[in-house]
């Protein structure tokens, strides 16, 4: 199966070249665990190789997402200025609207759901982010919802997009994690802390990813100002 670059040389490695194709892969984590770097990794690499990128961000501003790109050492200004990357701007949507709501300016309350987004899918978009899919999650039954994740994963393969849905670990948990069985793969990224060193560590691990050898392993990890590292598992990183 072809793959598309992570972004992350460990990743990759751990994915057998990356995510898959045209799927979907799904990131969860609680706040703060990384899942908006691991989502810019993907973007970056994939600018810098030539694709058509979107990211569909329902929790920040296109700015507050280039300076986050830019503390982490992966530039997206440049890809976003030319157009190369677009950043669909769902948060300030959503602000406007719930802040017009409370006022009593506007009676209606914001209505995009799933299905919606496909919309937004521009023309050769080859890589595509939705920052964050719990948005929507929230608003639907879990049966809908169950529907909707799988259509979304047939439009998304039938537009040709390899897509990366982020979702935070509180609407995951809400709707009893239905995600997991639509998409292709799925990540799980936690911060928690080691008790032999005494230490608050981040982690990552690969819960699936259909068609593709993964050892069910968990794999510390640490976000520095040049992105994110993987630590080497077992006895590599003992070989040191
Ligand atoms: N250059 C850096 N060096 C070290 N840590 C950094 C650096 N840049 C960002 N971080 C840390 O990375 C953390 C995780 O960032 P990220 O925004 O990807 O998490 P997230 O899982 O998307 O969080 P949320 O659920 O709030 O959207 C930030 O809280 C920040 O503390
Ligand atoms: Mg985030």
């Amino acid at each position: 199966m072809e793959r598309v670059s992570t972004g992350i040389e460990e990743l990759d490695r751990k994915l057998n070249g990356g995510y898959p194709i045209n799927k979907v892969t799904l990131i969860t984590g609680m706040a703060g665990s990384g899942k908006t770097i691991f989502g810019i990794h993907f973007i970056h690499k994939n600018c810098l190789e030539g694709r058509k990128c979107l990211i569909i961000a329902t929790e920040e501003t296109p700015e507050d997402i280039l300076y986050q790109a830019r503390l982490v050492g992966h530039d997206l200004t440049p890809y976003y200025e030319s157009g190369q990357l677009v950043i669909e701007d769902i948060f300030e949507n959503r602000s406007e609207i719930i802040e017009q709501t409370r006022y009593g300016f506007k009676s209606e309350t914001l209505d995009i759901e799933i299905p919606d987004l496909v919309k937004l899918i521009h023309e050769g978009t080859a890589c595509l982010v939705v920052d964050n899919i719990g948005t929507f999650a929230l608003r639907v039954s879990t049966k809908k919802l169950r529907d909707q994740f799988d259509g979304l994963n047939y439009l998304v393969r039938k537009k040709g997009c390899t897509a990366l849905l982020i979702m935070d670990e509180s609407a995951h948990d809400m709707t009893h994690q239905l995600a997991e069985y639509s998409v292709y793969g799925s990540i799980r990224l936690l911060v928690k802390e080691n008790s032999y060193l005494g230490k608050m560590e981040r982690y990552m691990y690969i819960l699936k990813m259909r068609s593709t050898p993964i050892s069910p392993e968990m794999s510390v990890f640490d976000i520095t100002s040049e992105g994110i590292k993987i630590h080497e598992s077992g006895g590599e990183s003992l070989a040191e």
